[in-house]
């Protein structure tokens, strides 16, 4: 079981995955709990402690989920609630976490709240949704799905009105300014508090209120009724909690922490496109000026860091010529782009490149904060840009060499999406068996990588403190809890390079390199100087002199 400590979730290592995409057990093409239970000790054993679980609901899919029309009931081709409820004791029975979405922002049009909305001005569920008769309210509310939406309005035939939604069409947003969706809401968030998860993503959050005059994003409105939901869970349960997922920018994110009585975690947005800078640029500065940017959050709260997940790559919070910058080096395909960023896995991302994708979690498990896996990422996986939306980074799980990718038993033609046959990614190269047999692969320095992680407290809950270096390629910090201090260094670089540290305030302390254990020399009066071959990195313990 879990431990009980209410702050578990700075200690976790989480792991994003689609209950779609991660194993078939029956044959039709589609991933279902039994399925993942089947998985849990593959997971147990590369090492994570939290999985988080993409919408599973009825549902349409025409959003893969997030188009929900049933929040209390389970998409049959998954599963049912018994084998749910199989799948969060097998989870917690191996001291794993559950998180999965609570949609709040809106729902799909197959809802039946939104089936009686339509049907009539007198209808009881009328209110549920946005109405206008117009369709220039709320101007100044940007388009999130870019590519396929021309307007956050959308004209309803049956209703004879125009709907309101952030996102696709067929998802009208609910209205928060009726206090029976709050409640329903609340009632929906008890309903699955009660199966025993462990906390929610909250889903597109920003968005939940409108105001005119206002980008209708971040009112004080949604931080009033965040702070609500939160209180009403704490007041039953006390250690679960909500990760905020806030697509803005610092200033802006911020406040969803509240004074740590709103949600325990968020996505580090502003961070993540530029560490893919960082080491593009091979230059410290993205990262170095962003982090120093960031208001600092509550005691009891926490960052969700992530490189990579289900949607693409976002580049809404980069200013324009870093966004140009960004799609000239990573989406040189325009099949690559997709709204504003860029639909493509880690590995592809870096060319394959082994370092480059080691450098990069090496950060994600570094820095401040509880860093997020993408399903296949831990062993490389690619990516498919020529299938729509964003359906290319959704591929099955690569388990073996075998039909399918071992995904499924189904006819191949039956599968939810075709698996990754491409001659470097395809599944007869990059998958889970294979690399498990083989002790240089990815997933094992994966596994080993959070192995070390494990052992000190320091990099879940640690101060940061970045350190000068001269080199403007390299990033450094020392990220120190209770007795325990780390000094971390990064190489952006895709050369050697030498560094210089002032490490004064160590003085006759000893780095001990984590992955090997190895004994650097002691630091004495005199700059501390290393190099660092190629895209490498130091995880260093720095142990006091015995009689320190
Ligand atoms: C954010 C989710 O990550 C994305 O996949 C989804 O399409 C939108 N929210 C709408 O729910």
């Amino acid at each position: 079981m879990p431990e009980k400590d209410p702050l578990w979730f700075k200690d976790a290592v989480i792991y994003e995955l689609h209950v779609r995409a991660f194993y078939d057990s029956n044959g039709d093409g589609i991933g279902d709990f039994n399925g993942l239970i089947q998985k849990l000790d593959y997971l147990q054993d590369l090492g994570v402690n939290c999985l988080w679980l993409l919408p599973f609901y009825q549902s349409p899919l025409k959003d893969d989920g997030y188009d929900i029309s049933d929040y209390k009931k389970i998409l049959p081709s998954y599963g049912n609630m018994s084998d749910f409820r199989r799948f969060v004791k097998a989870a917690h029975s191996r001291g794993m976490r559950v998180l999965i979405e609570l949609v709040l922002n809106h729902t799909s049009d197959q809802h039946e709240w939104f089936k009686q909305a339509r049907e009539s001005k007198t209808s009881k569920r009328r209110d549920y949704y946005v109405w206008s008769e117009r369709a220039d309210r709320y101007q100044e509310a940007r388009i999130i799905f870019l590519d396929t939406e021309k307007s956050n309005w959308a004209w309803d035939p049956a209703a004879q009105s125009h709907y309101w939604h952030r996102f696709f069409s067929h998802q009208p947003d609910l209205n928060f300014e009726n206090p029976r969706v709050r409640k329903d809401m609340q009632e929906i968030l008890e309903f699955w508090l009660k199966t025993g998860v462990d906390g929610f993503r909250l889903d597109a959050v920003p968005y939940l209120f409108e105001r005119d005059g206002t980008s209708c994003e971040n009112l004080p409105e949604t931080h009033a009724f965040l702070k609500e939901l939160r209180a009403a869970m704490d007041a039953k349960y006390p250690d679960r909690i909500f990760l905020a997922e806030a697509n803005q920018w610092p200033a802006d994110v911020r406040p969803y922490f509240g004074n740590g009585d709103e949600c325990h975690m968020a996505f580090h947005f502003p961070l993540m496109p530029r560490i893919f800078m960082a080491i593009r640029k091979e230059d410290a500065a993205p990262v170095l000026d962003i982090v120093k940017k960031m208001p600092a959050i509550p005691d009891n709260c926490q960052w969700a860091l992530f490189l990579r997940n289900h949607d693409e790559l976002t580049l809404e919070m980069v200013t324009q010529e870093e966004r140009d910058y960004m799609v000239r080096e990573y989406a040189a395909d325009a099949k690559a782009k997709l709204n504003l960023g860029i639909r493509r896995r880690l590995a592809p991302l870096m060319s394959g490149g082994r370092r480059a994708m080691e450098l990069l979690n090496s950060l994600l498990f570094s820095m401040p904060g509880s860093p997020v896996i993408y399903y296949g990422d831990e062993l490389g996986m690619g990516d498919n840009i020529y299938l729509g939306d964003r359906n290319g980074v959704r591929t099955p799980m690569q388990w073996s060499g075998d039909r399918n990718a071992g995904f499924s038993a189904a006819d191949t033609a039956q599968l939810f999406l075709p698996v990754i046959e491409d001659p470097v990614y395809g599944y007869q190269s990059v998958n889970a068996e294979a690399q498990k047999r083989t002790p240089t692969s990815f997933f094992h320095w994966t596994r080993r990588l959070l192995a070390i992680r494990k052992q000190y407290q320091a990099f879940g809950r640690g101060t940061m403190e970045f350190l000068p270096c001269t080199n403007s390629k390299i990033i450094a910090y020392v990220r120190a809890y209770e007795k325990q201090v780390l000094l971390i260094v990064n190489n952006l670089s895709r050369y050697s390079q030498p560094a210089e540290f002032d490490l004064n305030a160590y003085k006759d302390y000893v780095p001990v390199e984590l992955f090997g254990s190895v004994r650097f020399p002691t630091i004495g009066e005199l700059p501390y100087f290393l190099t660092l071959g190629p895209h490498s990195f130091y995880w260093f313990r720095l142990e006091p002199p015995a009689n320190g």
